[in-house]
């Protein structure tokens, strides 16, 4: 299906198919403190594409998981893993983490660090996956969350690590350019 096929079913372009502001700038991050992830073991929760955790092996993380629910965003993993030049292969959750408070996962004490990219687009959503990531910072673990400003971004305890400018798509976003925020979700909460 082509990119005009899609406007004229009226379907909206898939999420795998962008690196969003939020997954660009926690990816820029990276990039700028490789430190954050060497020798640590990542989650890239919400994955889409996989740009935070791509970024992450990149950046010599010991080992990175990625988790979405999307199985064609799971593919693209795949294959934007080989676009990049990396050999290894993905680990992938596909299975959705958040979608019951008492859900669990095996491995949520063996990350490090945890990245969230642009995952406040809907209520629901939001606030489950809010709740999920508040849980996992009072266990210790580390949260990085890459946000442009999303409506349902949550009140909550958030320290703000950078800001970039990162290009995008009038397809997905009003702007081609628009700011996207780092932010670090604080470990004394509650
Ligand atoms: C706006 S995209 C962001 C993708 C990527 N993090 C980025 O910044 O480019 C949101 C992604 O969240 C995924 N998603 C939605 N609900 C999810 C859930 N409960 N568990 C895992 N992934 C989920 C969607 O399939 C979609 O790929």
């Amino acid at each position: 299906m082509t990119e005009s096929d899609l406007k004229q079913k009226n379907i909206s372009p898939p999420f795998w198919a962008f690196a969003w502001p939020g997954g660009q700038a926690i990816a820029r991050y990276i990039f700028d403190n490789p430190s954050l992830v060497k020798n640590k073991s990542v989650l890239d929760l919400a994955s889409g594409s996989g740009i935070a955790g791509i970024a992450a092996i990149i950046a010599f993380a010991r080992h990175v998981d990625f988790n979405e629910i999307d199985p064609l965003a799971c593919a693209s993993i795949h294959l934007n893993c080989a676009a990049n030049g990396l050999t290894v292969y993905p680990s992938i959750f596909r299975k959705n983490f958040i979608a019951d408070p008492t859900h669990d996962c095996s491995q949520k004490n063996s990350w490090d660090i945890i990245f969230a990219g642009d995952v406040f687009y809907e209520q629901p959503m939001s606030q489950k996956i809010f709740n999920w990531l508040l849980n996992r910072a009072r266990e210790g673990t580390e949260i990085l969350i890459g946000d442009p400003g999303r409506c349902y971004f949550p009140d909550g305890p958030f320290e703000m690590l950078y800001q970039y400018s990162v290009k995008t798509s009038k397809m997905i976003e009003k702007e081609d350019e628009i700011i996207s925020r780092v932010y670090r979700l604080l470990h004394d909460v509650g």
